[in-house]
């Protein structure tokens, strides 16, 4: 649940990275959003789900693996939440939905935003990602970011593309401004009595 006294230090934004390839476009574009982020003065932390393999889900397994309680302390610290996915068949990766299904309580009160990896423009994966989020109570921003991993960046990795870069960068400062705002509001409904909000269902 969300932490007011991590205001003054930045919004923690954790950055989730839901390709397998070793050589990922959408976790290049992904840990350029985290820089954007940290110069609006996010604290950023990138869980790349290459480094962290978790296993599938499965209701009930304890004790939790490693990789397990890595993901859960990175989604406990996060106040706003980037998921970036590569469009496969028109939808999120398998290792993200996985990711995700781990999650639903640790979603309430967080504003996400979207990167997508796609030839087309990923609009029904960003809507799978956004669907999933809003089930369990996550906030999202009304737009994301879609790309063409070789036209919209050069072989290294940078972009080339203005229009993308400007959209990453305006999506930097949006989920940071807007994240912060309901980070504190939901936080302080959390803190409150008022039994007419549905932060009052996220009390201890
Ligand atoms: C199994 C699979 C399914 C894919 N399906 C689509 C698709 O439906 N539409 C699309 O535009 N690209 C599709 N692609 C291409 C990837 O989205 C594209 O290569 C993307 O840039 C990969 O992102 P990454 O570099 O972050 O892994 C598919 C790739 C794979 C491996």
């Amino acid at each position: 649940m969300p932490d007011l006294a991590s205001d003054s230090q930045g919004l923690h934004v954790l950055g989730v990275s839901g390709s397998l390839h070793e050589n990922s476009r959408s976790a290049l574009v992904l840990e350029l959003f985290l820089r954007h982020a940290a110069e609006h003065g996010a604290q950023t932390r990138l869980l790349d789900l290459r480094a962290v393999e978790l296993p599938l889900y499965r209701p009930n397994r304890e004790p939790p693996s490693a990789a397990e309680e890595r993901m859960f302390q990175d989604m406990l610290w996060a106040e706003s939440v980037v998921l970036a996915s590569p469009d496969y068949h028109g939808s999120m990766s398998g290792a993200l939905k996985n990711f995700l299904d781990y999650n639903w309580e640790e979603c309430a009160g967080k504003l996400f935003g979207y990167i997508c990896s796609s030839h087309e423009k990923g609009l029904t994966v960003m809507d799978q990602m956004r669907t999933v989020v809003r089930q369990c109570y996550g906030w999202s921003l009304p737009y994301g970011l879609s790309f063409h991993g070789s036209s919209d960046l050069d072989a290294a990795g940078a972009i080339v593309n203005a229009r993308i870069d400007a959209r990453l960068r305006m999506m930097a400062r949006d989920l940071v401004t807007y994240g912060t705002l309901l980070h504190r509001q939901f936080g302080a409904d959390l803190a409150g009595a008022e039994t007419n909000t549905f932060a009052a269902a996220y009390r201890e």
